[in-house]
């Protein structure tokens, strides 16, 4: 597919010093982009250069491979949608979504007609009438989201748009988007800090740190294989466990587990809660005690105490009534990343667990 958004070796660097180095992604035609992270690593500064207010100190951004540099951000072939929506109080819906056509004098009946079209599109026919202050936090989302699809902007940008509301209107809203943006075959650049609304939401995550890009993935790899201790930690529950690594064995406690590559030092064993087991009887296995069980929905989360310490696992639902608290158990790891002392992933391996000794 097409590259529509490229933005190569981008930097801004404040005054504090503080700021983004070497970001270098794309977006193709028709594709959703996340930028993930935590609070200050940079997202709205990559955002706001694309959209234009911000003048990045180097790099190029190129929209259909025109580079967008000069440009102000009204010129710009980009429409942006915040987190505080930005709707102008004392206009109706109406006249908010129409501003921007009225500017480009685009016949009155046209106006009537795209947005009506466009308020179909969000799901608020009939709201032409009123003012923003008699619109929940969601409806306004979705005025500003039609707004910016008004502009029919050849990239969409999105800065944390749902992030004001309640967990259930996050969740539609997602989905709308979703449908929105396969409708009209959007090119987005969507930025959150919500690690599960990046993974439900996008074609493609770029999680950033501290001003840096970490990985480029799409979801399911990101959650898979992340490629640092940074990028685990960030994205879904994981476990760590420290260990000494010697050549080609990891030593945990009085448990040996062997791993592809060779390298001797200090390791963090990342074990996902999902991919800890009951073992069967005949495997080699580490003993557990039930220590806790919460049930989150359609699964639980048990705590075990063991002797590499204390371990998250996840259970189906309809397995919750096998476990008893403070009995004893026996319990494998079917999957392990190793992480060096730098946050690099040394092994990231399916485990056979007739391998451990
Ligand atoms: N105008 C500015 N002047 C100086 N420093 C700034 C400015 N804007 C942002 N910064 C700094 O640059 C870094 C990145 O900020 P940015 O707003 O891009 O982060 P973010 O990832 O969007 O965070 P959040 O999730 O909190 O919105 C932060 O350390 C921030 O303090
Ligand atoms: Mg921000």
């Amino acid at each position: 597919m097409a590259i529509k958004l490229a933005i190569q070796n981008l930097s801004k660097l404040y005054p504090t010093g503080e700021g983004v180095q070497n970001i270098d992604f794309h977006v193709e035609e028709g594709e959703l982009v996340t930028l993930l992270g935590p609070s200050g690593c940079g997202k709205t500064t990559v955002l706001r250069s694309v959209g234009g207010f911000i003048d990045p100190t180097g790099g190029a951004i190129k929209v259909s491979d025109q580079d967008v540099h000069h440009l102000p951000p009204e010129k710009r072939p980009s429409a942006m949608v915040f987190q505080s929506y930005n709707l102008w109080p004392h206009m109706t819906v109406f006249d908010n979504l129409a501003f921007s056509l009225k500017l480009k004098k685009v016949k009155k009946i046209e106006i009537q007609q795209r947005v009506e079209e466009v308020l179909t599109l969000v799901h608020l026919q009939g709201m032409e009438k009123k003012y923003p202050s008699e619109l929940s936090g969601g409806q306004q989302q979705r005025i500003a989201l039609a707004r910016a699809l008004l502009l029919e902007p050849e990239v969409l940008l999105l800065d944390e748009p749902f992030s004001a509301l309640d967990a259930k209107l996050r969740h539609e809203l997602r989905e709308e988007l979703r449908d929105i943006q396969s409708k009209r075959n959007l090119t987005m650049l969507f930025v959150t800090h919500d690690q599960e609304e990046a993974l439900s939401i996008s074609d493609k995550i770029v999680v950033m740190n501290n001003g840096h890009i970490e990985q480029i993935a799409p979801p399911q790899d990101i959650y898979n294989t992340p490629a640092s201790l940074f990028v685990a930690q960030f994205i879904g529950r994981m476990n760590f466990i420290k260990g000494q690594a010697v050549n080609n064995t990891i030593q945990i406690g009085d448990i040996t587990l062997t791993m592809d590559d060779l390298y001797t030092g200090e390791v963090t064993l990342g074990v996902r809660p999902e991919d800890i087991h009951v073992a069967d009887k005949s495997s080699v296995r580490i003993e557990a005690r039930v220590d806790k069980m919460m049930m989150l929905g359609h699964f639980a989360e048990i705590t075990l105490h063991t002797l590499i310490g204390s371990l998250k696992m996840f259970v189906d639902r309809q397995q919750l009534e096998q476990f008893e608290l403070n009995s004893t158990i026996s319990i494998k790891l079917v999957n392990f990343i190793v992480f060096k002392e730098n946050g690099e992933v040394l092994s990231n391996r399916r485990m056979n667990v007739n391998e451990m000794v």
